[in-house]
This record gives C-alpha cells, sequence and structure tokens, in this order.
C-alpha cells in the first residue's frame, strides 16, 4: 500500500518504486444520459492511497475550472463515493460563501430538519438548465475525510444544499429528479436575464 500523500516536490528521489505523482488533470465531465450518472457509487476503503488522492485534486481542478462548488466523482465517471465541496463566489453563483475544498467520503445524510426551501440550482452535467429544488435547510451528516477520520457534522443554508445535491450524484440522482414542478425549470440564458440580471 502506498502511504505517499506529497502532491509536490516530485523532484526528488527520482528512482522509488512509487509511480511518479503526475500535475492536477482537468477531466472530462460526464453530461446527463450517460448511464454513470444513474448508478449507486461504491463505498471506498482505501481513502489514502495516491489514485485517491489524485482523484481529489484532479476533481477541485475540474470543479473549479467549470465554475462549479461542487462536484462528485461519478461526474468525471468514477462511481465511488467521493465528492468535493468547494464554494467560493464566480460568475455561475456569485452569492455562493466562501470555503476550503473538501473531500467528503462515503456520506450518510441522518437527518434531515429545518424548512424545506426551494433555491436555484445547476449542474456541470446538466449544462444550460437552472431550476428551483426544495431541499431540507439543516442536515445532519456522517462522512469520512481524506485522512480516514469519521466525522459527524451539521450543515444546513447553501452548504447543505450543496451536500445534497453531491450526495444525490452517489445515489444516482440529478437535481432534475428533485425538482417538483417542470414550470421550475429555466434555460441558464432566462435564469441570467430574469434572476441574476
Ligand atoms: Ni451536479
Amino acid at each position: 500500500m502506498n502511504k505517499s500523500t506529497k502532491i509536490q516536490n516530485n523532484d526528488q528521489e527520482p528512482n522509488r518504486q512509487e509511480p511518479e505523482i503526475r500535475q492536477p488533470e482537468i477531466r472530462q465531465i460526464v453530461q446527463l444520459g450517460n448511464p454513470i450518472l444513474r448508478e449507486q457509487a461504491q463505498v471506498i476503503s482505501d481513502l489514502s492511497s495516491q489514485t485517491m488522492q489524485q482523484l481529489i485534486v484532479d476533481l477541485i481542478t475540474t470543479a473549479k475550472d467549470a465554475g462549479g462548488v461542487g462536484i462528485a466523482a461519478p461526474q468525471i465517471g468514477v462511481s465511488l463515493q467521493l465528492f468535493i465541496m468547494a464554494s467560493s463566489p464566480n460568475s455561475r453563483y456569485p452569492n455562493a460563501p466562501e470555503m476550503e475544498p473538501t473531500a467528503i467520503f462515503n456520506p450518510v445524510i441522518i437527518e434531515s430538519c429545518g424548512e424545506v426551501l426551494k433555491d436555484w440550482e445547476g449542474c456541470l452535467s446538466v449544462p444550460g438548465i437552472r431550476g428551483l429544488v426544495p431541499r431540507p435547510s439543516q442536515i445532519t451528516t456522517e462522512f469520512q475525510t481524506a485522512d480516514g477520520k469519521k466525522h459527524r457534522k451539521q450543515f444546513e443554508g447553501f452548504i447543505a444544499r450543496i451536500f445534497q445535491h453531491e450526495f444525490d450524484h452517489l445515489i444516482g440522482l440529478t437535481f432534475l429528479d428533485r425538482v417538483t414542478d417542470n414550470k421550475d425549470l429555466m434555460s441558464e440564458q432566462e435564469f441570467y436575464r430574469q434572476v441574476m440580471g
């Protein structure tokens, strides 16, 4: 088992047996209609492997490049229970709160409470569409981080919304499946004109 977690400084000790750690890559985002987005993702046991470290940095790099505030592993064609929450204000989500990109492994939503609120969501796998999605405003979750530690944590507001949206990707759902009325869907062009304008 490879224990290296370094993702930089690959200019030292060139002849070790470990595979060379490559630079983060922008990965191709799987689009709606691809069956992988409908699969139940697999539990991850080797959280600290080099493969997993590279997957995390690729996901963060890919989400940032595409203006996402989160991304799930199935969205780059990897059916594993891992997603990134990386909220920060950008052109797609100008009002998003700032947070450190966080890798969430093997998540479970233990409890949902608070008001069910509708708010606008988009998805990198559903380009050109926004929808008003009803979600509980508070959730209690359990998950692991890349160091293998288990966490029990409450989220609320926009971060709770991101968590639920990304969690859905791990159980084969997109935000379109949560929209309760087709009239709550809008083209991105109309969204920018009517809602953001
Ligand atoms: Ni999505």
